[in-house]
């Protein structure tokens, strides 16, 4: 029997995270890098100033040639089901990329990954980070939406996954931070819960004579809005406070401290 929810409880949780995520701030706080960052930030400068070097462009290309290949896809059922297939978007030279499990109807709908309520609220968490959307890349395990929002299967997951293992390799990320526990297992293959894998870097391989890559696993947006917990809120901020950390980027502090 479906238990009655109490909306305006529901509403309420909502806005208090959303505030939460939106209340953070580097202004008014003097960061002053260490010398070894600091030089890399000029550096950071320099190379922004020049065109986009050849690599990046040729990244972008191999990117594309993939979504490509995503809009064509119907090695599962899932290809003749979608409306659109979301093969994922952003920077392809990001430091992070962002895995969730698989298109919801809004992204089903657009094409693009998370622009549902859950990536307005990954929106958020990126722009607490101090980070813009387009500075990372934000991706999927599946490239299109399961029926009625279902889990992922296996064999759907089989066929879709080597996209993004050729994304991941293009883009070369520092670090990945998977969402939820479809992709924390898939890209860890472990069958440990996210509650268990959360909190820590693991690591990622991306391929044989390939360095492996820092993964961080915290909670789906979609499951922060659906378990509501300061305590839930409190957890995907640590995690991400590693995840700027392990970066040497600067943690933003939240205005009502
Ligand atoms: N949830 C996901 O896992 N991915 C999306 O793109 C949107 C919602």
């Amino acid at each position: 029997m479906e238990k009655d929810v109490d909306i305006n409880k529901v509403v309420r949780q909502h806005l208090e995270m959303e505030q939460f995520f939106s209340g953070f701030s580097l202004k008014g706080k003097a960061w002053t890098p260490e010398p070894q960052q600091q030089e890399n930030n000029m550096a950071d400068a320099e190379k922004a100033a020049e065109p986009a070097p050849l690599l990046s462009q040729e990244s972008k290309k191999g990117l594309e040639k993939i979504a490509e290949e995503v809009h064509q896809c119907r090695k599962c059922g899932l290809g003749s089901l979608r409306t659109n297939a979301v093969p994922g978007e952003g920077n392809p030279n990001a430091r992070i990329m962002f895995v969730g499990e698989g298109p919801g109807a809004d992204e089903d709908a657009q094409g693009r990954p998370f622009v549902g309520r859950a990536g307005q609220l990954l929106d958020k968490v990126i722009s607490a980070m101090g980070l813009k959307r387009s500075e990372v890349f934000i991706g999927n395990i599946l490239k299109c939406r399961p029926p009625e929002n279902r889990d992922p299967r296996a064999d759907e997951i089989i066929n879709c996954l080597p996209y993004l293992q050729r994304q991941i390799e293009i883009i070369e990320p520092e670090i990945i931070v998977a969402l939820g526990a479809h992709a924390a297992k898939t890209l860890l293959n472990t069958t440990k819960s996210i509650g268990q894998l959360r909190g820590q870097f693991h690591e990622y391989y991306p391929g044989l004579g390939r360095p492996p890559i820092k993964l961080m696993p915290t909670y789906h947006t979609a499951y922060l809005l659906r378990n509501y917990s300061p305590e839930n809120r409190r957890r995907v901020w640590e995690d991400m406070k590693k995840v700027l950390t392990e970066l040497g980027l600067p943690i933003p502090e939240h205005q009502k401290g």
